[in-house]
């Protein structure tokens, strides 16, 4: 079971949804980093549920780092971060062990670990495993801004309502800002209508969100398998409910001709090697090339729905309706704005450390 990414730094996560505590293991990150305790609230903040459109679980993620910080600065020893789990209400997921929810992870679970999986609240598969994700990346995160690499994403569409899209090739983000994660603040709120009026069903949504990542030198990723696209690709498939991948024009791309998809090279008033267009999201082998890097996930609508669903009794063999109990999320793609954000950063503190070493992370070019 590999619940790890990264080569030099690595970033492990551990724990159930309704166990004792969940956490990620950072290792590899260097000595010399000051630890920014409110980038960490502030991420969690945006991921925590609130309001209408997101389950009744109410997290408050106090969260303690046990290793690898002192004095406000990360000490180069691995750093565990754990958040412990209130407001679990078990009793509500027993049938769930043997009359799995078609979309979520309980079926699959129960096949693959013989009943001995902890099923309550989606066990090691919830979503709520991303809240120490976010906080790791948010710490992480801010490393990066110190190097002038900076991470945002917005909701970039739900249903048929769409954000103004990322500029790409601007290399000033554009970032969603406070409140619900859009650019545009009344698609927000249309976007934040249509998911009540699919919880008013008992119904649920998806939609895509847009990553972007500034800053980042030409020549950062590894050729073929371990290239920025196979990196960040691997990683955010990681998070519960993402079912696609896509970089710059994505899979827009192969309509257009040659031409078109190519992006031109020119040099700016102050030297710079640009870009006129970034179809290609930044990246040309697997390598970055300077541009912003542009990257869209898929997020499906939540598994849970409250709406009568049929299923399979795994005791009798019958197929019978399941009404849904438990708190769940009618849309999960706003809270996972955040969780995209932090993934990203994981992802490309490795990179940049197989580039140009671990303390160039804190400052120090190799
Ligand atoms: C932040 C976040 C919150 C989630 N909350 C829920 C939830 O309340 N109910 C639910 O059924 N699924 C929720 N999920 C999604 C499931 O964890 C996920 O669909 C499930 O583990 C199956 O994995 P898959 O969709 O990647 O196949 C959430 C995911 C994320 C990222």
């Amino acid at each position: 079971m590999s619940n790890r990414i990264g080569d030099l730094i690595t970033f492990t996560l551990f724990g159930e949804s309704h166990g004792a505590e969940i956490g990620v293991v950072a290792e590899g990150l260097p000595h010399g980093i000051p630890v920014d305790t409110d980038a960490i609230d502030r991420q969690l903040s945006r991921r925590r549920p609130s309001g209408a459109i997101s389950t009744a679980r109410r997290e408050t993620d106090p969260y303690r780092i046990v290793s690898g910080v002192f004095g406000g600065y990360t000490t180069g020893a691995p750093i565990c971060l754990t958040i412990s789990n209130g407001d679990t209400k078990s009793k509500d997921y027993e049938e769930l062990s043997y009359r799995p929810r078609p979309g979520h992870a309980d079926y699959v679970s129960l096949v693959k670990y013989g009943g001995y999986g902890d099923y309550r609240g989606g066990g090691h598969f919830s979503g709520r495993l991303t809240a120490p994700l976010t906080a790791m990346g948010a710490l992480v995160g801010s490393a990066l801004e110190s190097r002038g690499i900076r991470i945002g994403a917005h909701i970039y569409s739900v249903g048929d309502i769409k954000d103004t899209p990322f500029t790409p090739t601007d290399h000033q983000l554009a970032a969603a800002g406070e409140g619900f994660p859009t650019i545009d603040k009344a698609a927000g709120e249309r976007m934040e209508q249509y998911m009540k009026d699919a919880a008013a069903e008992g119904d649920s949504v998806g939609g895509v969100i847009e990553i972007a990542v500034t800053g980042v030198p030409a020549g950062v990723g590894e050729p073929w398998f371990d290239g920025v696209e196979s990196a960040m690709a691997r990683a955010l498939f990681g998070i519960p409910a993402v079912k696609g991948v896509e970089f710059g024009a994505g899979f827009g791309i192969c309509g257009m001709k040659g031409s078109e998809a190519n992006d031109p090279f020119y040099k700016d008033g102050e030297g710079r090697v640009l870009t006129k267009s970034n179809n290609n999201g930044g990246i040309n082998g697997g390598i970055t090339n300077g541009m912003p890097i542009i990257i869209r996930i898929a997020v499906k609508p939540t598994p849970s729905v409250f709406k009568e669903q049929k299923t399979l009794n795994l005791r009798t063999g019958e197929v019978e309706s399941l009404s849904i109990k438990g708190r769940h999320d009618p849309a999960i793609i706003h809270r996972a704005v955040p969780v995209a954000e932090s993934v990203a950063a994981m992802v490309m503190a490795d990179l940049l450390a197989k580039r140009y070493g671990p303390l160039w992370l804190k400052g120090e070019d190799k």
